[in-house]
Formats: C-alpha cells, structure tokens, sequence
C-alpha cells in the first residue's frame, strides 16, 4: 500500500446492482446524449462470444475500446485481430498479447497457457502478429475516462480485491477508469475514504445491468471478459458506457459454447481450457 493510503479508513462495502430491463426503445440514438463507448476486455481468440456480443448491441454504441488479451486460449486469434480491426477500436495490449507476438517470451505463463501463447504464435498472419507487437501500453485516455489492462502502475497486475485497488483509486487521474485482466465483471469504488466493491449478477431472464456514476466517487471497473469469464456465468461479459447519462451497463450475452470447443480440440489446445469455457471458470 502507498503512502497516501494512510489515514484512509479500507471500509468493504459491497453492492449489487440490479438487473436493468432490456428496452431498447429507453435509448436515444447516437449523438443525442454524447458518445456510448463499447468496452471489450480478455476477448482471448472466441470470435463466437465476440460476434454474439457484436450482435446483441448492434446501433447501441459510438465507439469501441479494448482492454486487452485480444488473443490467447482461444481458437480464432486472426479472426478476432480482424474483428477488432474493423472495429477501429482503441486497444491496449494484455499479457497474452505480449506471450503471444513474441514480445515477451511465456516462461512466466503456466504450461496450459504458455502451450496456448505458442500455439497462437504460429497461427497468426504476419500483418495481425505486427498490428499485436505495436499495441500501446496502457493507461490510455479517452473521452474523460482512462483504460488499463491490469493496473495503471503496473499491466500485468491483478486486481481481485479492495485492498489491491486502493492505490489505482487514490491515484486515478479521473473518476473513472476501466481494467481488466481477472475476467470477473464489476470493480471498485472510492467515496468518502471507503472502498466498495461491486458485483453484477445479471440473472439469464436479462441481458444487462445498469450502474449510475455518482459525483464525487471514483470507479475502477472491469467489464468482465468477452471469450473466457471466470465469474462462474459462461455467458460473454462487457460493458456499455454511456457517461454523458453516467450509466454503465454490464452486459452479459449467451453464445455458443460448443462450437468454440470444437475447434479448440481440433487444434489441439489443452483440454483444461476447453473444459472451462462451459463453466465459465
Ligand atoms: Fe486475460
């Protein structure tokens, strides 16, 4: 913990948000309240889970991020490089980016993941493995908030719980800021020296859950992850921001899990990260 955490009391104060009813017709069109950004973390090579996400908001964002770990694991990782691309969206590199462009070697990666990272390493086309190796690191601004991939001092840093997000809130260079890295949607908040931490859990009758920014709070949140959640929910995890209205969604979308599996054992990947996708642990 730094310095300026003393004498800020580390209260846990937990939220749960609830559950937003799925009326498209409550949302204006583009340009009416400012720009909805679309925010993507830990996508991991599922074009599936990113297409079905794509699909599930189509006309309802203006411009899409990207926190990262484009690739890895999964069994699309041109596709998804393609995907995002097209996208013309504003990305920052993960640890899986890293391993699997060659920047950095894997031997800190577990075996599963260091095989996956290699196996990537061959499969991607040479302009994609370019477009990986130049990704900036983040933290990187846009539109009043800041993105990172694991923390803004560090982007290999997990950030699970409270304590490890006290600094990265004390220290934000704005109320908001999203991250990733973890895979588990929801986050942290700062308000009156108190950390909290938030859970979504949106049921499968819906799609999304919806959090009001308030003034005078500071955020660290995390959208979950598009191709591999780990929050016990299978379904591919985002977000909506729409922070002229100070909304964020967070969306939680089905996909076909199955089909992923299969090509993921047609390549040969290890089948512990197969096996996972279905629990979504
Ligand atoms: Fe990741």
């Amino acid at each position: 913990m730094g310095g300026r955490a003393s004498g800020t009391a580390l209260g846990i104060v937990s939220f749960y948000a609830m559950p937003g009813a799925f009326d498209y017709n409550s949302h204006p069109p583009s340009g009416a309240f400012g720009m909805r950004y679309l925010i993507l973390s830990d996508i991991h090579a599922n074009v599936t889970a990113l297409d079905a996400a794509l699909a599930a908001v189509r006309g309802r964002w203006d411009k899409a991020v990207c926190l990262g770990d484009i690739v890895g694991y999964g069994p699309d990782p041109n596709e998804v490089i393609d995907r995002i691309r097209g996208l013309d969206a504003l990305t920052i590199r993960g640890n899986h980016d890293k391993a699997s462009s060659g920047l950095e070697n894997a031997e800190d990666f577990n075996p599963v993941a260091r095989h996956a990272a290699l196996w990537t390493r061959e499969q991607l086309r040479p302009e994609n493995r370019e477009w990986l190796e130049r990704l900036p690191v983040g933290p990187v601004t846009i539109g009043g908030f800041s993105i990172v991939h694991g923390a803004a001092r560090d982007e290999d840093e997990y950030v699970f719980a409270p304590a490890q997000a006290l600094d990265g809130l004390l220290d934000a260079a704005f109320p908001l800021t999203f991250f990733g890295h973890t895979h588990l949607q929801g986050g942290f908040t700062l308000r009156d020296d108190k950390v909290g931490a938030l859970h979504f859990k949106p049921p499968e009758s819906t799609m999304f859950s919806r959090l009001t920014i308030e003034e005078g709070t500071t955020y660290l949140l995390n959208p979950g992850s598009v191709g591999q959640p780990r929050d016990g929910d299978a379904r591919a995890a985002f977000a909506i921001a729409e922070l002229d209205e100070r909304v964020v969604e967070f969306w939680r979308v089905p996909y076909q899990v199955d089909s992923v599996q299969a090509r993921m054992a047609r390549a040969g990947l290890p089948q512990s990260l197969i096996s996972r996708l279905a629990s979504g642990r």
